[in-house]
């Protein structure tokens, strides 16, 4: 069965076509366009301007997917597209490019939730892995942890209470300068710098499995102001290690909680913040401690990608799930 999956949530414009076959996945095309480079001069997305050039993209996007994967619309079993949550405006272009390509070509069309698809991005390089099993989603603009129970069957263990992990990144990089998004940047930054440098607190929320970044942030910025109030000089490599260091913390702590509370002994990291290099090798260690297997997938599918939506949308579709001409976007979590 081969599935298209459109993504439009947020910066990138991705179209992908898998092929699902018994208990193989396999990607055939999977491209995206980055919009980073038009958002990086306003330091964040604009949600106008990611809208306008996801409209430009998709057809030119969807039109190199399905030739790469050497497959005519024909072919298809299914569409499946993101449909939540994100910016609204950026949905919309994807839910309303991808509902007239498949209500005009008579192909099933599958809402897809994109937190859900990250996660199972992991299923392509993991062809045995099955749920249960627990999953933690690290985003630019989503930090979930999440009870899977089954490949259509999610439960919200613990969320952010204010800012995302990859939002708290790119929020501390443009303090201190770096071009957005300043995720990965920092990553190499913190690799050169002293975690000791500076003592940032450790958020805590006691009895919950939530996360709240806001309060670190707030912290690492100013510290930052007041260095450069006085005038004085800092490496940009401390503020970055010291600040990956709590951050990590944080999430080994609450991954600590989660593994405790649900007695799960597989467990999936995925996101664009996945790919951070001091987060993998943390939860690698934490994961090792607890005799727990851990999962990620690589870092081009950690990031927003085409691929992940039509995994999700293959198992939504074989479970019955499809829309109607009444599909629309939703910003919110579900
Ligand atoms: O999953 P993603 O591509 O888009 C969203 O759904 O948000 O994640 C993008 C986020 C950005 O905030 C970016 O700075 C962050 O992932 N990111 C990283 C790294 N690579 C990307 N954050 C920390 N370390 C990295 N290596
Ligand atoms: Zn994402």
């Amino acid at each position: 069965m081969y599935i298209l999956g459109i993504e439009s949530s947020c910066d990138e414009t991705a179209a992908a076509v898998a092929c699902f076959e018994g208990s193989e996945k396999r990607v055939l095309s999977d491209i995206v366009a980055s919009q980073i480079d038009i958002h990086k001069k306003y330091g964040g997305v604009v949600p106008e301007i990611a809208s306008r050039a996801h409209t430009e993209a998709l057809t030119r996007i969807t039109k190199q997917a399905l030739e790469q994967a050497k497959i005519a619309l024909s072919d298809l079993s299914a569409i499946a597209v993101t449909n939540r949550p994100g910016l609204i405006g950026a949905l919309l272009t994807g839910v309303n490019f991808a509902k007239s390509l498949a209500f005009s070509n008579g192909i099933p069309l599958v809402p897809v939730d994109h937190i859900k698809a990250h996660i199972s991005a992991v299923y392509f390089e993991n062809q045995s892995l099955s749920p249960p099993f627990l999953a933690l989603v690290v985003s630019g603009g989503h930090t979930s942890l999440i009870d899977v129970r089954g490949y259509t069957e999610f439960i919200t263990l613990g969320r952010t209470l204010d800012d995302a992990a990859g939002e708290t990144f790119d929020k501390i990089a443009r303090v201190m300068s770096l071009s957005y998004p300043g995720g990965r940047e920092m990553d190499a930054l913190a690799k050169q710098g002293y975690e000791n440098a500076y003592k940032f607190p450790l958020p805590s929320i006691a009895g919950t499995l939530d996360f709240s970044f806001s309060g670190l942030k707030t912290a690492v910025i100013n510290t930052l102001n007041t260095i450069k109030q006085k005038n004085e000089s800092y490496k940009k490599e401390d503020i970055a290690a010291s600040f990956t260091k709590v951050f990590t913390q944080s999430i080994v702590k609450n991954l600590g909680d989660a593994i405790e509370k649900t007695g799960y002994k597989k467990f999936v990291a995925s996101g664009g913040v996945a790919a951070n290099s001091h987060l993998r090798k943390a939860l690698a260690s934490e994961c090792e401690k607890r005799n727990v297997k851990l999962f990620m997938p690589s870092a081009k599918l950690c990031g927003d990608n085409g691929s992940m939506v039509c995994a999700q949308g293959y198992y939504e579709f074989t479970a019955g799930k499809s829309a109607d001409t009444t599909l629309t976007a939703y910003a919110g979590d579900e």
